[in-house]
């Protein structure tokens, strides 16, 4: 397996990659293929100014995405991190833990990392669990009246040096 953060020339990637799983796993996400497949260059080089795009490849195919996002309102140490999928025939095979291990050396400066899961998720969240994250106590309701919560999870992670 190949870990590669992708540049803003390579949003066309991230956008094939991020529509497979919005197919693959609909109900992961709030966000929906119809949402996004009308995202065009303008929208996904916009969307790289203000985050880091990691896959990982199998032999040259894309087998796993996540965004690192930085929001505006947060401190400069946390990031957001958004859009995760593994290809179902690569589950359980330690890709997700990769790109979490390839995120903190590309961001070494973050101590904090975030990510809202679904309620209805409950692969998600042993899988968070088992990579050391904990609930913050904070949730909140999906806008689209389905009753679904969004849980949030952080993860610390000790300052790097060097
Ligand atoms: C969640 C997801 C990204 C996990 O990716 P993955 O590459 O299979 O995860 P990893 O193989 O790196 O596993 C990480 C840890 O979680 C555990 N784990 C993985 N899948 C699990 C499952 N289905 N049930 C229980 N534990 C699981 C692994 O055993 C591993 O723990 P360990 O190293 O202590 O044994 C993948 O299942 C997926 O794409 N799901 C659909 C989309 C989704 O839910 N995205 C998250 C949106 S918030």
């Amino acid at each position: 397996m190949e870990l590669a953060t992708l540049g803003t020339d390579d949003w066309y990637i991230a956008r094939e990659v991020r529509l497979r799983a919005l197919k693959d796993s609909p109900s992961a996400y709030i966000s929906e293929y119809e949402d996004e497949v009308g995202v065009g260059e303008e929208g996904w080089r916009e969307r790289f100014t203000r985050m880091q795009w990691i896959v990982a490849r199998h032999q040259a195919r894309v087998i796993g995405l996540a965004s690192s996002v930085r929001v505006d309102s947060r401190p400069p140490y946390e990031r957001h991190i958004e859009s995760v999928w593994v290809d179902p025939r690569h589950r359980r095979t330690g890709v997700l833990r990769a790109i979490f291990g390839h995120l903190s050396v590309v961001e070494p400066g973050i101590t904090e990392w975030r990510v809202w899961v679904l309620d209805t998720n409950a692969v998600a969240q042993r899988v968070y669990d088992r990579l050391g994250f904990s609930p913050t106590g904070e949730w909140q309701p999906l806008a689209d009246g389905s009753g679904r919560l969004e849980i949030r999870l952080r993860f610390d992670a000790p300052p790097r040096s060097g």
